[in-house]
C-alpha cells in the first residue's frame, strides 16, 4: 500500500523533472540553431513561451535576456526549467519515505548547479542548461536501478512519460512553424530542420530512419507512433499502459489511455503541414490521461473537511483500509505541523495554540483511537493467526508506538511552555518535529507494507470483518471523549487547506 499522497507526489516529481529536461533541451537547441543562422537573423524566443502556456510580456519581447532568463531562471514558474525543478524537490521532499536518496541528491544538484552558474552571460546559460541535461540523464538512470519497481516507481514512472509526450507534442507546435519560413530562408532549411530534431531530441532516431530527408509528415509519424522510439508519444504511453497492469483501479485509466494512443496514431498519420490540430487534439487527450489518473489515486481536498478518524466510516468490511484512512488523515496534519517547523526554522514565531492542537490530537485520536486499534484490537487476531507476538512487524509496530509517544511528550512539553521561546527551544522544536514527521511517514508506511498487506491477505473474510466492528465500536466509545481535539484538528485543517499548504505541490 502506498499513501495517495506520496503517489501524488511521486508522479509529479516525474512531470516536474522530465518538464525540466525538455524545455532545457528545446532551448539549447533553439539558441545553438540561432547561433548558426546569425547571418541571416537571431530567431525570437517568444514562441517558446508556449511551452510554459505563456505569453511573452513586454520586458521579454523587448530584451532577448530577460526572455531567457523567464524559460530558464524564473523560480516561481513552475513551468521554467529552474521552477520546474524547485517543484520537483518539494514533491520529493514529500514523498521522501519511498524514494531513494540517489534521486533526492540529484534533484538537489541541478537546482544547486543552475542557481549558481546559469546567471551571468547567455555562454554560461548554455553551458548551465547542458550540464542540467547530463544531470538529468544521471536521474533517469538513478530511477531505473536504485528504485524498487514497486507502486512508487510505477507513479513516477508515469508522470515522467506523460510529461514527455506532452513536452515533444507541445514542442512541435511551437517550433516547426517558425522553422518553415518563406521565400530566401527557405536556404537554411537543412539547418534549421537539424535544429528542430537537435531541439525535441530527435535528431538520432530520424536520422536513423530516413537519413537526410526533411519531411514533416515523416516526422510526426516518428515522433507520435513509432513505438520503438523511448521519445515518442506512442513509446510514452505504452510505458504507462506496462505500468498500469501493478496497479488497483486501473480500469478508467486504461480506457483514457487507449483513447489517447489511437488520437496518437492518428496524429501520426496527418499529412498537414502545419501540425496544429493533431496535436492540439492530442495534448488534450493527454491533459485527460493525467487528470484521470489523479482522480483515480490522489485524494481531493474535500477529504479534510470530512469528519477525521472516529467518524471515518470505511464502505467495505475492510479494516485495513479503515487504518490506511486513518494515516491519510494523519499525512495531512503532518503537512501542518511541517509547515509549522518550517516557519519556525525561518526565525518566526509561531502561534503555539496551533501546535497545541496537533498535540492533543496526536495523544487523543492517535494514541489513544488509532494506535488503541492497532495494538489492543488487531495484534492479538494477528497473533492468533500465526503472526510473531516478539519478533517481525508487530513487535516493530509496538517499538515506534513508546517512540513516536516520547516525541509527542517532548512536542507537549515545548507548546505548554509558559515563556516565549528561546532560540533554542524554536530551533529545538524545528529538529524534534522534524524527525516525527520523517518518523511517522516511516512508520505509517512500514505498518503499510509489512503489516496490513500481509494481514489481509492471511485473515479470513469473517474475521476482518470483525474487526471492522470492532473498531467502530471503539470509535463509538473514543468519539465523544476526543470530540474536542478533533473539532479543533478539523477547523485548523480548514485554515491551512485555503492557504494552500496542504496541497500536494503539483
Ligand atoms: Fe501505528
Ligand atoms: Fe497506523
Amino acid at each position: 500500500m502506498l499513501l495517495s499522497s506520496v503517489a501524488e507526489a511521486m508522479f509529479w516529481t516525474g512531470r516536474y523533472v522530465e518538464r525540466s529536461q525538455a524545455l532545457a533541451r528545446v532551448v539549447l537547441g533553439y539558441e545553438r540553431l540561432s547561433f548558426d543562422l546569425s547571418a541571416s537573423r537571431k530567431l525570437e524566443l517568444g514562441p517558446l513561451f508556449a511551452l510554459m502556456d505563456r505569453t511573452p510580456d513586454a520586458a521579454s519581447q523587448r530584451d532577448r535576456s530577460e526572455a531567457l532568463r523567464q524559460l530558464v531562471l524564473d523560480p516561481d514558474n513552475r513551468s521554467s526549467v529552474l521552477g520546474a525543478l524547485l517543484a520537483a524537490r518539494e514533491n520529493l521532499r514529500v514523498a521522501r519515505v519511498v524514494a531513494p536518496v540517489e534521486l533526492w541528491t540529484t534533484v538537489g544538484m541541478l537546482v544547486q548547479q543552475l542557481k549558481e552558474n546559469a546567471p551571468g552571460s547567455e555562454g554560461a546559460l548554455l553551458e548551465a542548461l547542458e550540464a542540467t541535461l547530463a544531470l538529468g540523464n544521471r536521474f533517469e538512470g538513478e530511477r531505473q536501478r536504485s528504485m524498487t519497481h514497486d507502486n512508487a516507481f510505477a507513479f513516477l514512472e508515469m508522470g515522467c512519460n506523460i510529461e514527455r509526450a506532452d513536452m515533444l507534442v507541445r514542442s512541435i507546435a511551437a517550433l516547426t512553424p517558425v522553422l518553415s519560413p518563406a521565400g530566401w530562408e527557405r536556404a537554411y532549411d537543412d539547418v534549421r530542420w537539424t535544429g528542430l530534431l537537435h531541439a525535441i531530441g530527435l535528431h538520432s532516431a530520424y536520422r536513423r530512419h530516413h537519413h537526410h530527408q526533411a519531411e514533416l509528415p515523416r516526422l510526426l509519424a516518428l515522433a507520435m507512433s513509432d513505438t520503438s522510439c523511448p521519445r515518442a508519444v506512442a513509446h510514452c504511453l505504452q510505458v504507462v499502459q506496462r505500468q498500469l497492469t501493478h496497479l488497483p483501479r486501473a480500469r478508467p485509466v486504461g480506457e483514457q489511455l487507449g483513447v489517447t494512443l489511437a488520437t496518437a496514431f492518428a496524429a501520426g498519420r496527418s499529412a498537414e503541414a502545419l501540425p496544429r490540430q493533431p496535436t492540439a487534439q492530442l495534448s488534450e487527450q493527454l491533459a485527460r490521461l493525467s487528470s484521470t489518473i489523479s482522480t483515480c489515486y490522489f485524494p481531493c481536498e474535500e477529504e479534510v473537511q470530512a469528519p477525521p478518524l472516529a467518524a471515518t466510516r470505511p464502505r467495505r468490511s475492510d479494516p485495513f483500509e479503515h487504518l490506511t484512512k486513518e494515516h491519510a488523515y494523519m499525512d495531512r496534519v503532518l503537512r501542518v505541523l511541517g509547515t509549522l517547523a518550517g516557519v519556525a526554522g525561518e526565525g518566526t514565531p509561531i502561534d503555539r495554540t496551533e501546535l497545541r492542537t496537533i498535540v492533543t490530537f496526536l495523544a487523543d485520536c492517535g494514541e489513544l483511537g488509532h494506535h488503541e486499534k492497532e495494538e489492543s484490537i488487531l495484534t492479538p487476531v494477528l497473533a492468533a493467526h500465526g503472526f510473531d507476538w516478539y519478533d517481525g512487524p508487530l513487535a516493530v509496530m509496538r517499538r515506534e508506538h513508546r517512540q513516536e509517544h516520547y516525541f509527542i511528550q517532548v512536542l507537549t512539553h515545548l507548546a505548554s511552555q509558559r515563556n516565549e521561546w528561546s532560540r533554542d527551544d524554536a530551533r529545538n522544536f524545528v529538529g524534534v518535529a522534524g524527525e516525527l514527521i520523517h518518523f511517522l511517514y516511516s512508520h505509517m508506511a512500514h505498518e503499510e507494507h509489512d503489516l496490513f498487506e500481509r494481514a489481509a491477505r492471511t485473515l479470513p473474510a469473517n474475521v476482518q470483518a470483525a474487526l471492522c466492528r470492532s473498531f467502530e465500536e471503539l470509535d463509538a466509545r473514543q468519539g465523544p471523549l476526543a470530540a474536542e481535539s478533533r473539532a479543533a484538528m478539523t477547523t485548523l485543517l480548514e485554515k491551512y487547506s485555503t492557504q494552500g499548504a496542504l496541497r500536494s505541490a503539483s
